[in-house]
């Protein structure tokens, strides 16, 4: 029994207590038996305060002498006395519980006394496997339980829930069958038709999804899920306008129409495609389709100071076009145009480059003129300005002395005065200048110059145009030529060496270097020349037969009529002026040498006669005058020829000399080349 059957009992007790007292007052007022023999035979006799009272057994309900019925206790009500899910079942004097199907006794016994506790509890039927077979779950109810189909599953009936009740049901796969079909859409893709299958549809070509969802799912119901796609046909609606374009369209905005541009009249056409068509998009493509006015000129530019360039934006590109040139051209120092020149070119590039032939140092006005489609002349006009940055170009020096150059100035009918300046200086004359200023106007396209120069010199030649403000400095050298035959005093002497006096030479035609003293046998005098003379010392192997230098003074060293000592066994310079053999004739000549911008010129003077060598020296002289070649004829004392000591003491016996006294002179002038044959052109003198 439960706790709570237990109070319920409570009452009831106290009544049967309260009852038994009564009758056994009555008892023991009217007699004193056995109260004990007397007790029904469902009652017991208990001893209270010392009387004996009969009470009925549990179960029993009555007086517990006469009455002692059984009570039945179930009818209370299952519910009340048993516990929740039961049945009650009495028995003679007593009852027992029995739990409902579904139900289990807590004590785990077929029958249970609710009075220790025991109650009923559902019993877990899913917890058995297999109850509800494949494809479906057990779910437990009170005192019961259910199957459920699984998700995507059915009974044959429709129905998903079930109890198995021992009929062999099974949950089957449901399946959605053949997707619907979805107006203007097709089906692009099943995965299947059982339940959780994805169907996806798309818009037949031509049209676009509209509203709706492109995928349905088959549903646990076995239905198709979401076939709300709403397809429309595309339609871009009108076309784009493109300004300065005609359309040609048919009327149609679906897929793929197409709408046809053309330039209108008077533009040309510059893009891609001349058509756009309805996309998918539900819009026209974008095109660039530019229609331009004619543009013949665009864009006209100089570069390279004579050469202009345009574009030619028109629709009609690569077809030939002539334009006409037409050229004003003035020169700077001029107040009107005086060139005036038109021509014709024809080209079929896009963007033509035209370079002019200009002259510098002028200003011009370039028209350039072409007819339009519209057989229309359009012109242009563009100013052209050229540098003076040079009149004049390939400035040349030629034979030494003159210039040409290039006039790039236009026009020969008109002259172009030049000035120079020409200013001359020697480094190694430092109180030298020469100067000439003068004016010269030319026509020709190549003037030349020639300049009266001084050889040896450094010039510097300023021309200028005043005209265009414009000048030129052009450096000119000009070759030394020979130095000056050297000025000497002939000297024809017998018997001894002769004292000598060297005479300083101007820096005439260029820088005096050195002077030389040559000693020669005589009779090699008419062989010698000037250039060709080797600087040969006294000791050079062949000096018996050729002679050789025998002093070499440097310029600077020489002082005006230095006296020299031939044969005085010094050395100058590099040579040495050996003493002359007793015997022998000699005759010396005097070299002066210009070295200069590594060229070297010379000239030579006979500047003594010397034989029959003898101790006593006895001389007669002559004076070379300027460039007058003097022939002596001299004759000498006789004199006997006495063995001579090399190096030595000279024995000079008297003699009697011819002398030649000549003026040589070796430059490198071709005239010269025959010196062989005319530098001994001889004039007889009579000196003293
Ligand atoms: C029996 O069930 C009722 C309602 O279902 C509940 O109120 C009552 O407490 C239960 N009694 C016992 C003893 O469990
Ligand atoms: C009921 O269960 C108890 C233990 O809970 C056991 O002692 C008793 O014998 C059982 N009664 C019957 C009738 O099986
Ligand atoms: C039923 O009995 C069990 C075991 O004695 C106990 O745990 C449970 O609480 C009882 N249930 C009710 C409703 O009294
Ligand atoms: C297009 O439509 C316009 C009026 O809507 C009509 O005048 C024209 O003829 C149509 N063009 C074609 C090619 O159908
Ligand atoms: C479009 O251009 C093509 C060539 O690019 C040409 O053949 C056709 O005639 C053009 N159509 C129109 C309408 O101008
Ligand atoms: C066409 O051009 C318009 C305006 O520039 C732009 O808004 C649109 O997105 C373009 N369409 C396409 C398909 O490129
Ligand atoms: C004009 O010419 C210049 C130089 O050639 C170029 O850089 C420029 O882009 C051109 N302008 C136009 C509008 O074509
Ligand atoms: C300008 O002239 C120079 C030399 O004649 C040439 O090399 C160059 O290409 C020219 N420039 C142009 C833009 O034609
Ligand atoms: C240049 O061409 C035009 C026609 O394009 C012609 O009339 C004119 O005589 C031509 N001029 C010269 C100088 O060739
Ligand atoms: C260019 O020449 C044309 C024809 O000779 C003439 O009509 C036009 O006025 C000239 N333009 C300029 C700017 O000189
Ligand atoms: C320059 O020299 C050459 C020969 O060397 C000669 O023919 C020509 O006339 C000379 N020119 C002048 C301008 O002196
Ligand atoms: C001079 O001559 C000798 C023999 O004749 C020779 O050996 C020597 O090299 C020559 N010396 C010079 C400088 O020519």
């Amino acid at each position: 029994m439960s706790p709570g059957a237990g109070r319920a009992l409570g009452p009831l007790l106290l009544l049967l207590v309260l009852l038994q007292c009564a009758a056994r007052r009555r008892v023991v007022k009217r007699s004193v038996p056995d109260v004990c023999a007397t007790c029904h035979v469902h009652a017991t006799c208990h001893q209270i305060e010392g009387k004996s009272v009969c009470i009925c057994n549990y179960g029993f309900v009555g007086n517990g002498r006469t009455h002692c019925q059984d009570k039945d206790e179930c009818q209370i009500g299952a519910n009340k006395i048993c516990g929740n899910h039961t049945l009650c079942h009495n028995t003679h004097g007593s009852f027992y519980c029995v739990c409902l199907d579904g139900f289990r006794a807590s004590n785990n016994n077929k029958t249970f006394i609710p009075n220790d506790g025991t109650n009923c509890t559902d019993i877990d039927e899913c917890e058995e496997s297999g109850l509800c077979g494949h494809n479906a779950k057990c779910v437990n109810t009170e005192g019961s339980y259910k199957c459920y189909c699984n998700d995507g599953y059915k009974l044959e009936n429709g129905e998903r829930s079930f109890h198995p009740d021992g009929n062999t049901v099974s949950c089957r796969g449901v399946d959605c069958g053949v997707p619907p079909s979805v107006l203007n859409a097709h089906p692009a893709s099943v995965s299947g038709t059982t339940y959780g299958s994805e169907v996806t549809y798309n818009c037949v070509h031509g049209y676009f999804m509209a509203s709706g969802t492109q995928t349905a799912v088959c549903n646990a119901e076995g239905q198709w899920d979401g076939t709300d796609l709403v397809c429309k046909e595309i339609d871009c609606g009108k076309p784009l306008l493109i300004p300065r374009t005609e359309m040609t369209w048919d009327n149609s905005t679906t897929l793929r129409s197409r709408v046809y541009y053309q330039c209108k009249e008077g533009y040309y056409f510059n893009g891609g495609k001349n058509f756009s068509e309805c996309t998918i998009d539900q819009s026209w493509e974008n095109i660039t389709f530019v229609c331009k006015g004619e543009e013949l000129f665009s864009n006209l530019s100089i570069f390279n100071e004579t050469c202009v360039k345009w574009e030619r934006k028109t629709g009609r590109l690569g077809v030939q076009k002539t334009y006409t040139f037409h050229i004003l051209g003035q020169r700077w120092d001029e107040k009107t145009f005086s060139e005036d020149v038109i021509f014709n070119i024809t080209t079929n590039e896009d963007n033509p480059k035209v370079c002019l032939d200009l002259d510098s140092g002028s200003n011009y006005v370039v028209n350039i003129t072409t007819i339009s489609s519209a057989n229309i002349p359009v012109s242009v006009a563009v100013a052209i300005q050229t540098k003076v940055k040079e009149p004049f170009n390939n400035v040349l020096i030629f034979n030494d002395t003159c210039l040409k150059w290039k006039r790039n100035v236009r026009g020969t009918d008109v002259g172009d005065r030049y000035s120079f300046h020409v200013q001359g200086q020697r480094w190694y004359q430092k109180e030298f200048f020469h100067e000439m200023i003068f004016d010269i106007t030319t026509h020709k396209q190549a003037p030349e110059v020639c300049f009266d120069l001084q050889p040896g010199t450094n010039y510097s030649v300023n021309i200028s145009m005043a005209a265009l403000n414009f000048s030129l400095l052009v450096s000119m050298t000009t070759q030394i030529t020979d130095p000056p035959f050297p000025d000497v005093e002939f000297v024809a002497v017998t018997g001894s060496a002769p004292l000598l006096r060297l005479r300083k030479a101007e820096d005439q035609n260029g820088p005096i270097s050195f002077y030389q003293v040559i000693v020669l046998p005589l009779d090699l005098q008419s062989t010698f020349i000037c250039d060709s003379f080797a600087a040969a010392t006294f000791f050079s192997n062949a000096t018996d037969v050729k002679g050789y230098v025998a002093a070499e003074f440097q310029a600077k060293d020489v002082a005006d009529n230095m006296p020299i000592s031939l044969g005085d066994r010094h050395y100058y310079g590099k040579f040495y002026n050996a003493p002359l053999k007793l015997g022998e004739e000699y005759c010396v000549f005097l070299r002066v040498i210009s070295e200069w911008n590594k060229v070297r010129t010379q000239s030579c003077a006979i500047w003594a006669q010397i034989k029959n060598l003898a101790p006593t020296p006895q001389y007669m002289s002559a004076v070379g005058l300027g460039s007058v070649a003097a022939v002596c004829l001299i004759l000498f004392l006789t004199f006997s020829a006495a063995r001579s000591y090399l190096h030595n003491t000279v024995s000079s016996p008297p003699a009697a000399l011819a002398c030649e006294a000549v003026y040589l002179s070796a430059t490198m002038d071709t005239a010269q080349l025959g010196i062989t044959s005319s530098f001994l052109e001889t004039e007889n003198v009579s000196l003293l």
